[in-house]
């Protein structure tokens, strides 16, 4: 299929809308790019175990090396600086900093991430920084059962505000988890993510922990920085695929355990009356105060936005149409869902400011005579572009745009077999190169910030 992306004056005037300040960005996460796994003090995280079990990542490999950011991340700030970015989306690895995620702090550990914050406004860039990106220390897990036990609540309360203490003055945003949908989902009911356990139920009350984690990491940062605090949710509008009854109905579940079930405890106070009756007996048990906590004011809200999902309750069911293709991950490409589940969120719920914290595809990339032909991902992010812009101009309060991913990475149980960076990452050598995509992104934020408007035949 022959891709054309939009030409990058038409997307430069269809951001007109976007403040003169919007932050252009990347975004990675500590266990998919650090290696250096059992260095300086790091204790193990959950995922460190998960690699280790055999048949839970696709080509069988592990995170001990990555992409060896921890030893090169003085050079990979300066291709973040090369990029013209603003802003630098990353997360603290919770067991380099606690090996064992309570008691004490790893000197060693948060040196580490002292120095890449001094780099990266050495360099002009704003640090995003995330707490959670699902590196859960293996010593909680053993011992409490990880996210399974309430007792993770005060634990996680006691890392973010050393972090927010350590680091708050510096860092532009704070965001408590990534996520958690991915976390209590597929970490616990489908157990295609770490640590791999398959009940319903205990998904349910993983998440409810996760929430009220959420809840008390802020009230605690609160009283040690002034950093702008939020939360990465997963956004993932669901779509019936007929106009039947019952494929709306399974599309309002879905969006019901993928977007309200966050969405509402955070910004409402409570949880949706329909999935807590579709869930049933394995919905986890509730009190007010749980919801007082989990609804603190926040000044950001993380919007993660890959792909819809297309909801069919026929059999065989209906797939999806594609008419933009799909990634390497099998994901419909459908950037018009932006739009749409921006303008739905800003409606519904009246969110602090947004920023996209990930968007991105993988992409079946070569290196074709020293560059990465990469067209397919430019016309992803273009358009993606274009439908977050369109979402501004309704008047949607977006802040900053963030690509996932900077490099080729970890991709949990995919392990290295799908690539979202900008730059590709040859892992026997550790050599980056910049993708077509990263000279396009990089020109688009260069004619961004000069306001290039040409003419436009249109
Ligand atoms: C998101 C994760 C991120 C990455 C992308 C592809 O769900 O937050 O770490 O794996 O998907």
């Amino acid at each position: 299929m022959t891709l054309i992306a939009p030409t990058s004056p038409f997307l430069i005037d269809l951001c007109h809308g976007l403040r003169p300040d919007f932050q252009w960005g990347a975004a990675t996460s500590a266990a998919q790019i650090e290696g250096a796994s059992a260095t300086d003090g790091k204790g193990p995280s959950i995922w460190d175990r998960f690699c280790a079990d055999p048949g839970r990542i696709n080509d069988g490999s592990n995170i001990d090396i990555a992409c060896d950011h921890y030893n090169r991340f003085e050079s990979d700030v300066a291709l973040i600086a090369g990029l013209g970015l603003d802003a630098y989306r990353f997360s603290i690895a919770w067991p380099r900093v606690q090996p064992t995620g309570e008691g004490p702090w790893n000197e060693a550990g948060f040196a580490f991430y002292d120095r890449l914050i001094d780099a990266l406004l050495e360099a002009g860039i704003r640090p995003h920084v995330t707490l959670y990106h699902w590196d859960l220390p293996l010593a909680l897990h053993l011992r409490i059962g990880g996210w399974t036990s309430p007792g993770i609540v005060p634990l996680f309360a006691d890392y973010a505000r050393e972090v927010a203490h350590r680091f708050g003055d510096r860092v532009a945003s704070i965001a408590t988890l990534n996520e958690p949908w991915c976390v209590a989902t597929l970490g616990y009911e489908t157990a295609q993510f770490a640590p791999g356990q398959t009940s319903r139920a205990t998904a349910a009350l993983v998440s409810h922990h996760l929430m009220m984690a959420h809840g008390a990491a802020i009230k605690a940062m609160r009283g040690v920085c002034k950093t702008p605090l939020g939360v990465v949710l997963n956004h993932t509008p669901a779509f019936a695929a007929e106009p039947l009854e019952a494929d709306r109905r399974a599309a309002r579940i879905d969006d019901g355990l993928n977007v309200r079930w966050y969405m509402d405890p955070i910004f409402r106070g409570s949880y949706p009356a329909d999935i807590l009756e579709y869930l049933g007996a394995d919905a986890p048990t509730v009190v007010p105060e749980d919801l007082a906590l989990i609804q603190q004011p926040l000044d950001f809200l993380g919007v993660n936005f890959y792909t819809r999902n297309f909801i069919s309750t026929q059999q065989p069911p209906k797939v999806a149409p594609g008419k933009q293709g799909f990634t390497d991950m099998g994901w419909e490409i459908y950037p018009e869902a932006l739009t749409q589940h921006l303008v739905r969120i800003s409606r519904e719920y009246s969110p602090p400011p947004i920023f996209i914290t990930e968007n991105g595809m993988a992409n079946a990339d070569h290196v074709v005579g020293g560059r990465v032909p990469d067209q397919e991902r430019i016309h992803y992010l273009s358009e993606h572009l274009a439908a977050m812009a369109r979402a501004v101009d309704l008047g949607v309060d977006v802040r900053g745009y963030f690509y996932w991913s900077l490099f080729d990475n970890f991709e949990w149980n995919s392990g290295y077999t799908k690539r979202f960076g900008l730059f590709h990452v040859d892992y026997a050598t550790q050599t980056r190169l910049a993708k077509d995509s990263a000279h396009w992104y990089r020109n688009f934020i260069a004619d961004f910030k000069s306001r290039r408007t040409q003419p436009l035949a249109r």
